[in-house]
């Protein structure tokens, strides 16, 4: 498959336009973004890359932390995680609070935030140092110590996160948080804040292409049966009320995050992280959902 001269028609076909909508400002940390940024990486099965335009450089990864989160509790706490979160698509918008109340507090699944935050409770109660641990957790995945909190984006959230403090609270009422909200929200903030470049997140997510294997060593860092889950979760629900579209159009489990990225893995193929901060009215990348759909159209490869 000769990756470099699709993504060089991709960089060709595609270029960033501000009609496309606005980056995201209800933190305003992010809006500060320059909208026409334009990067993708791929990493390959066989350990080559193909990339352009802003690749090496870093962005906020926000929402696409959950999958990195989600996996370590996966880990720590198997099973009994269920209990607090299910696995369900919710149609509804990242920061929804409207199911909440009908489904007694118990998030329909670990990525919109409401069930991320259940995910951030429950690694506050098992882990002394989360941040600490999440940070070596990643650079070991992307093989890169270079992996830090951006301090002023969390700061800028945590001043404007109502809907989530609301939703935390809300959950508390309802009997499924554990540990101090603020705790807990501080630790959900500085995970959405974690600065990465496109090369980094493609080299992390190789594990979810990979059968749990850390990209370069080969080591084994989970199990097959963990990322068979993971992957079916990024495929129902990573992009929220937008899940069905990215599915039908690009085919291929993902994740998307505000700051504008989106990684979707092919197993046994390649790991994806196309950036171009201009949002859709989903919170999706606008131009990232087009150009992976056509790279998989132009590959002729997807899971389906
Ligand atoms: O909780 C928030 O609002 C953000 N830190 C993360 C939201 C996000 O990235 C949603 N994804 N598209």
């Amino acid at each position: 498959m000769d990756y470099q001269a699709i993504l060089d028609r991709l960089h060709k076909d595609f270029i960033p336009d501000t009609a496309m909508g606005n980056v995201a400002s209800y933190i305003p940390e992010l809006s500060k973004v320059d909208p026409l940024k334009f990067g993708i990486y791929l990493y390959a099965h066989d350990g080559s890359s193909y990339e352009f335009g802003d690749s090496q450089e870093k962005f906020s990864i926000q929402s696409i932390s959950k999958v990195f989160t989600l996996t370590i509790a996966k880990e720590l706490l198997g099973k009994e995680l269920w209990k607090r979160v299910n696995v369900e698509p919710s149609g509804t918008a990242f920061n929804s609070l409207t199911e909440l109340e009908r489904e007694k507090g118990i998030p329909r699944n670990p990525f919109i935030n409401a069930g991320s935050i259940v995910v951030a409770d429950a690694l506050l109660t098992v882990l002394d140092n989360p941040k600490k641990d999440l940070l070596k957790f990643v650079r070991k995945l992307c093989g890169s110590e270079d992996i830090h909190f951006d301090e002023s984006v969390a700061r800028s959230e945590k001043k404007h996160g109502y809907r989530n403090k609301a939703l935390v609270n809300y959950m508390k009422s309802l009997g499924n948080i554990t540990n101090d909200t603020e705790d807990i929200l501080d630790f959900y903030f500085y995970q959405c804040s974690l600065a990465m470049t496109c090369d980094q997140l493609s080299k992390a997510f190789m594990l979810y292409a990979n059968e749990g294997k850390h990209f370069r060593s080969q080591e084994q860092v989970i199990d097959p049966q963990s990322v068979k889950r993971i992957n079916a979760i990024m495929q129902t629900c990573g992009f929220y009320d937008e899940a069905g579209e990215f599915s039908y159009r690009v085919g291929l489990p993902g994740k998307s995050g505000v700051g504008g990225g989106i990684v979707a893995v092919h197993p046994q193929h390649y790991s994806v992280t196309v950036w171009s901060p201009i949002l859709n009215d989903k919170g999706n990348s606008a131009l990232g959902m087009k150009v992976l759909e056509d790279l998989t159209t132009l590959t002729g490869l997807s899971i389906f």
